[in-house]
């Protein structure tokens, strides 16, 4: 792709000035690989944006939506107090098995509990549990879900609490109406979810960066 050099030349000197891996996030990744697991994980810069989205929110409660090997739990585990709690909620196995081991590497097992399962599955367990109201949900799995997993973040949380919904621009694709993808629909779903939603306040941005050209959605708990 056009460009994607200098992304990648501008992610590396941002993210080795102000987001870089330590030991713990670079062997989680490392593992994530060696396990053949997909390299679609945020970029440090992008968790260490998550970290700061939860350290701003003051969160002690956070859940996401797909933990693949438990890279960007590991940035949002790491705004969290010691008796702070993170669910994360992941489809494979095999994802699950190799989060598992990178969570308790870097330390944050008593903070976070991995979940197996289709996540509209879980997502009414979970409820069931009348947990606290989550501070932060992460919404990062099968885009085609993004906006049923949009209205459970809204039965889960609080006013003021923070959704964040990854990929929602796929390379522009987001703008296709006529898209019969399904990942294009779903962002499409959930962008247009969030705008019209009376308690919703949200936005969207545009990135470039080391995973090409996508985005993410905010959208802020009203009421
Ligand atoms: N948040 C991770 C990346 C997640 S990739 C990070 O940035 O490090 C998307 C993950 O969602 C994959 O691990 C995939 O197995 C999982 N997934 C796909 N469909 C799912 C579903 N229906 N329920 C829960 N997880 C799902
Ligand atoms: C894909 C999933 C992601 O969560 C991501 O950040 C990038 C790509 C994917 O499934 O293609
Ligand atoms: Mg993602």
């Amino acid at each position: 792709m056009d460009g994607s050099r200098i992304w990648d030349a501008v992610d590396a000197y941002v993210t080795a000035h102000l987001a870089p891996d330590d030991e713990v996030t670079a062997a989680a990744l490392r593992d994530s690989e060696a396990a053949g697991l997909p390299g679609v994980n945020v970029t440090a810069n992008q968790g260490k944006l998550l970290q700061l989205l939860a350290e701003i929110q003051g969160a002690r409660t956070v859940l996401e939506i797909g933990t693949l090997g438990g890279y960007s739990t590991i940035w949002l585990a790491r705004a969290l107090p010691a008796d702070g709690r993170l669910v994360s909620l992941e489809y494979s196995p095999r994802h699950a098995e190799v989060a598992v081991r990178n969570i308790a590497r870097a330390g944050l097992d008593q903070r976070v509990e991995v979940r197996v399962g289709a996540a509209l599955d879980s997502l009414p367990l979970l409820a069931d549990e009348n947990p606290p109201p989550f501070d932060l949900v992460f919404i990062d799995a099968d885009k085609v879900n993004s906006a049923r997993y949009v209205e459970w973040a809204l039965r889960l949380t609080r006013a003021g609490s923070l959704i964040v919904v990854d990929n929602v621009v796929r390379d522009g694709r987001v703008v296709d109406a006529d898209s019969d993808a399904e990942d294009v629909r779903g962002s499409r779903e959930a962008l247009e979810l969030i705008g019209a939603h009376p308690r919703l306040s949200g936005t969207a941005i545009q990135t470039v960066g080391a995973k090409g050209y996508d985005g993410f959605a905010l959208a802020r708990v009203l009421a």
